[in-house]
C-alpha cells in the first residue's frame, strides 16, 4: 500500500466532512482522501503555486464537481481562516507541524471541538530510533498546541502523531 492510501486509511474521510491539508505538495495524499470524502470537501494550503497547479490537475474532477480546492498560501495564514470550519486536518511531510507549535495552535483555531489533527511523516530507512524521537517531538508539539493526544501509528517508515481538539 502506498503512504497516501495509508495515510488516507488513517484520516478515514466520511462523507459530509470539511477537511484542511497543509502542504499538499503534488496532490497525492489528496487523491486518496477524495476517494472517500464523497460530497465533503477538501481545502489545501501550499505555499507552492508549482504544486498547486500539480496537485489541481492530479485532482480535476473533484476541483470540477466543487470537493476540492487547492490554494496557494503560507501555513499559518494571514489573516487567519475564519475557523472553526474544519472536521479534520492532515498533513505529510510538512516539517512545521511537529517542531512549531504556533503554526498547529493555528490548525486547533479553525478545528471544530471534537476535530481531529493527523501529523503525517516518513523518514529514511532505517528510521527506528530517529522515528521515536520523531514521534515524541511530536507529541509535545500537539500538547504544547493545546491537543490532547489521539495516539500514535506506525508503519515501516511512516509515523502519524494524532491529536484531538477538546
Ligand atoms: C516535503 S513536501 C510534502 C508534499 C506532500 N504532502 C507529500 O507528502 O507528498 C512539503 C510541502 O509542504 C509545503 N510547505 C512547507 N512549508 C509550508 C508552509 N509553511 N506553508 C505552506 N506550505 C508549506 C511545500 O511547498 C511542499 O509542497
Amino acid at each position: 500500500m502506498s503512504r497516501h492510501r495509508w495515510a488516507a486509511g488513517l484520516v478515514a474521510p466520511e462523507p459530509g466532512e470539511r477537511l484542511l491539508e497543509i502542504g499538499y505538495g503534488p496532490g497525492l495524499t489528496a487523491a486518496s482522501v477524495l476517494e472517500h470524502l464523497g460530497d465533503g470537501r477538501l481545502l489545501g494550503v501550499d505555499r507552492s503555486a508549482k504544486m498547486a497547479a500539480a496537485a489541481a490537475r492530479r485532482n480535476a474532477r473533484a476541483v470540477a464537481e466543487g470537493r476540492a480546492e487547492f490554494r496557494v498560501g503560507d501555513w499559518p495564514p494571514v489573516p487567519q481562516l475564519s475557523g472553526p470550519a474544519f472536521d479534520k486536518a492532515y498533513a505529510f511531510n510538512v516539517r512545521l507541524l511537529w517542531t512549531d507549535a504556533d503554526a498547529v495552535t493555528a490548525v486547533r483555531r479553525v478545528l471544530a471541538p471534537g476535530g481531529s489533527l493527523y501529523v503525517f511523516l516518513q523518514l529514511p530507512p532505517p528510521s527506528g530510533p530517529q522515528l521515536d524521537a520523531v514521534a515524541a517531538q511530536a507529541e509535545r508539539t500537539l500538547d504544547e498546541a493545546g491537543f490532547r493526544a489521539a495516539g500514535v501509528d506506525r508503519d515501516g517508515e511512516c509515523l502519524c502523531v494524532r491529536g484531538r481538539r477538546a
